[in-house]
């Protein structure tokens, strides 16, 4: 017991976890549409509609989540999913917001500061006096398995993300992004492809359109 309570004493962090998980976990199992074993999300967060998002296992938030899955917005209704697959790992100050789809699969890294959506607002209409009481153009953002998002990533409009894809630190992405490239900047454009037959990477010209059209958008 004395051992314990020494190990606790001088190590804060495991202290921490294990405080968090004791007020979290039961709590989480029914707020959550799903909430897997093993996940964490660290406090402070903002956190709407939990009904609507399911976490896998073995998942963590690091402080400072937002994530909104919106019902409502104006005269605008929406049922939205906000799917977090196993082995997620998310860094400090990351924000995700959804009105139909946003689901993140298996493996995937958020780092520090990642803004991700599935909807932009509508800026057309004139007679409005701000766009946020304009409709919102709802889509489906999917990020396949093992993708890396760097520090400061954006994805600012329905896009799906290939496997194994690597997003420079402070991109913005508005397109699709094929499996297995590293993409960097804004817009977000591809620099590299691996080839599976060399086993290389290799570098794209970066006037290269040619890699772009990957994904059935009918999903
Ligand atoms: C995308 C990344 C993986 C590319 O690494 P790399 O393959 O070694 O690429 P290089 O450094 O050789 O850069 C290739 C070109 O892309 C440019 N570039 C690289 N990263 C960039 C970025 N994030 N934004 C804009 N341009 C970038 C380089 O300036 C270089 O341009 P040039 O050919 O005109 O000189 C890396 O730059 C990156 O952004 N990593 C994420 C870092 C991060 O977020 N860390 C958080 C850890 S939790």
């Amino acid at each position: 017991m004395k051992k314990i309570f020494i190990f606790f004493k001088k190590n804060t962090k495991a202290k921490k976890m294990i405080l968090y998980r004791l007020l979290t976990c039961l709590p989480n199992r029914f707020q959550y549409a799903r909430f897997g074993k093993g996940s964490l999300i660290y406090f402070p967060m903002l956190i709407n509609n939990k009904k609507c998002i399911s976490i896998g296992e073995n998942v963590t938030f690091r402080e400072h989540l937002r994530m909104d899955a919106i019902k409502c917005m104006n005269d605008q209704h929406f049922t939205p999913r906000i799917i977090i697959e196993d082995n997620v790992h998310a860094e400090q100050d990351c924000q995700i917001f959804a009105t139909n789809l946003v689901h993140i699969k298996k493996n995937v890294t958020l780092s520090s500061h990642v803004f991700i959506t599935d909807a932009e607002h509508e800026y057309r209409g004139v007679e409005h006096e701000s766009i946020l009481k304009q409709k919102l153009k709802c889509g489906k953002t999917i990020i396949d398995e093992e993708v890396f998002l760097g520090i400061g990533v954006r994805v600012i409009k329905a896009v799906h993300i290939g496997r194994h894809a690597v997003i420079g630190a402070n991109s913005v992405v508005t397109k699709d992004i094929p499996p297995y490239s590293v993409v960097v900047g804004n817009p977000a454009k591809i620099i590299r492809k691996y080839n599976h037959n060399t086993k290389q990477w290799e570098a794209v010209p970066s006037d290269s359109e040619e890699h772009y059209e990957v994904f059935d958008r009918s999903l």
